[in-house]
């Protein structure tokens, strides 16, 4: 006689990373509201962005809701990471480090061998994550996120 048994597994939520269409216009222009209202985006600006061919959006999917979502421009020489948010109920899972690799890796994709950001200088969670995918804090600015100081990282 046998016995069987199957372990119950936690199933992980599953993760995609996949470029922003029509259909998330809504979750990017709630995320970019509630998390960078400074940037004052209306939702038919938040539109044109996502159809301006040298502003990427890659939107994290979990469960077929967007989760999160991050933004960077292609510039002529460098990539410019300008957003990059999770939703509070996602985060501590890696979702935004899966963002800010995948923006990376079609950065480097384009043909640029390097990038930057701005990010305040008192965002920790922020700046932990941009350390742990390679930037490095080179300088502040006297451009101020939050009317707060903000830093100036590269990554090469
Ligand atoms: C910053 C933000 C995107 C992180 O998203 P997240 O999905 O929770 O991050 P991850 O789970 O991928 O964490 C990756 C790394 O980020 C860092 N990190 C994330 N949350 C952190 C926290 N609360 N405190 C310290 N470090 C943190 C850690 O280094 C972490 O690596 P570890 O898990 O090995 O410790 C999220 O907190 C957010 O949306 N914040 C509001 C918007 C914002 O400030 N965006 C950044 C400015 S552009």
């Amino acid at each position: 006689m046998l016995v069987m048994e199957i372990a119950r597994t936690v199933e992980k939520p599953q993760v995609q990373i996949v470029p922003a269409g029509q259909k998330h216009l809504y979750s990017i222009a709630s995320m970019t509201e509630r998390y960078f209202p400074y940037a004052n985006f209306s939702f038919d600006e938040v539109k044109r962005r996502v159809a301006n061919p040298y502003i990427r959006y890659l939107v994290a999917i979990v469960g077929g809701f967007t989760a999160g979502f991050v933004d960077f421009e292609l510039k002529e020489d460098r990539g410019q990471i300008l957003g990059l948010a999770v939703l509070e109920e996602h985060r501590g899972r890696g979702i935004g480090e899966m963002l800010a690799r995948s923006a990376l890796g079609e950065i480097v994709e384009s043909g640029r061998q390097r990038a930057e950001l701005l990010v305040a200088a008192d965002n920790a969670p922020a700046i932990s994550l941009y350390e742990k995918v390679g930037f490095a804090t080179v300088g502040k600015t006297n451009y101020q996120l939050w009317g707060k100081e903000a830093t100036k990282s590269v990554v090469t």
